[in-house]
């Protein structure tokens, strides 16, 4: 389980603490909502800082507007129903799922519908017990520590055995059913996995089905896309692609998509870390070459080629 905490870098948001102005005088224009609110800058870093991904943008900006349109109805008096913002974010391994579900998460918290936007991430393993009793307790324990945030629940499906009758899954099931239904005003579930098995967990569990109000789905990365991912990457950690390392890269990525355990965008980063050890071992040899800052950040054609995804198959090291 780990536990990532809300908006650091950025101001407290309008929304978790209103300006006697917000209480007021309503905005008259979503414009004005949205600057109340400092959602758009989340929205704006959103699709600025994530390569690809157009339809969850497209998603995550249609959330966000339902919830200012329903914040501007409030401030004006009409009716609103809290609404239900339990998701599930569905797609293969790499494809920015986390990612995303953190800034949901900020955005949720900017627009007031979370106290505090951090997002507790967990697996079954840190809901679910191995001996009778001790279920209840753990699950309580991890709704405890996402509440007023984001409780992200990777392989959701792993909770669901229908083979094992005496499974204890279904009894964490059942406590977070209760807790989506009756807390959904402080807590935001987004269940996450392959799209498929989400799809059987769904038939299998309408209760489930029946409180997941949005469902995104995040397609494989472009061979494009992924480059220009790991041209991110190498550029946050301070690295640049050397003369024709960009063309190596790119041949890198065709050939490893269509291998085994290929993971989209956390493949890339691995990928980029074994570069970056070879970039260091091969400066490490030249004992008596100058190295100034421009060598330290390069990476050459030969870190990259000496991967063992270029090696013809039955070679593999
Ligand atoms: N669209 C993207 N743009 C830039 N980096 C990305 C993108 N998608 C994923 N990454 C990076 O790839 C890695 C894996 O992403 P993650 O959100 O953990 O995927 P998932 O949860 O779907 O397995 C992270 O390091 C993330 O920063
Ligand atoms: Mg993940």
């Amino acid at each position: 389980m780990y536990h990532l905490p809300g908006n650091r870098a950025t101001p407290p948001p309008a929304a978790a603490q209103p300006t006697p102005v917000a209480a007021e005088a309503p905005p008259r224009t979503v414009a004005q909502a949205m600057a109340q609110t400092q959602v758009e800058q989340v929205l704006a870093e959103l699709d600025h800082d994530l390569v690809g991904l157009q339809p969850v943008k497209t998603r995550v900006r249609d959330i966000a507007a339902l919830l200012v349109i329903d914040r501007l109805r409030a401030q004006h008096g009409l009716q609103t129903q809290s609404p239900s913002l339990h998701m599930s974010f569905t797609g293969n391994p790499g494809t920015g799922k986390t990612t995303v579900a953190l800034r949901m998460a900020a955005i949720l918290h900017r627009l007031g519908y979370v106290r505090q936007g951090h997002l507790v991430a967990v697996t079954r393993d840190d809901l679910v017990g191995q001996y009778i009793g001790h279920t209840a307790p753990k699950t309580r324990e991890v709704l405890k520590k996402a509440m007023g945030g984001v409780l992200f629940i990777d392989e959701a499906y792993y909770l669901y055995k229908p083979e094992n009758e005496r499974d204890y899954g279904q009894e964490a099931i059942e406590i977070l059913l209760q807790v989506m239904e009756n807390q959904r005003d402080d807590l935001v579930v987004i269940v996450a996995g392959y799209k498929d098995r989400m799809e059987t967990f769904f038939q299998s569990n309408p209760g489930m089905n029946s409180r997941i109000a949005h469902h995104l789905d995040f397609p494989d990365y472009t061979a494009d896309e992924l480059l220009a991912i790991a041209q991110r990457i190498l550029n946050e950690q301070s690295y640049r692609l050397g003369e024709g390392a960009t063309d190596v890269l790119r041949a890198y990525i065709e050939r490893r998509m269509t291998q085994p355990h290929f993971a989209n965008a956390r493949s890339l980063r691995n990928a980029l870390e074994r570069a970056r050890l070879r970039q260091a071992s091969r400066l490490f040899q030249a004992q008596d070459v100058a190295l100034d800052a421009q060598r330290l950040c390069t990476i050459e054609p030969s870190d990259i080629l000496a991967s063992r995804v270029f090696q013809v198959s039955g070679e593999q090291t």
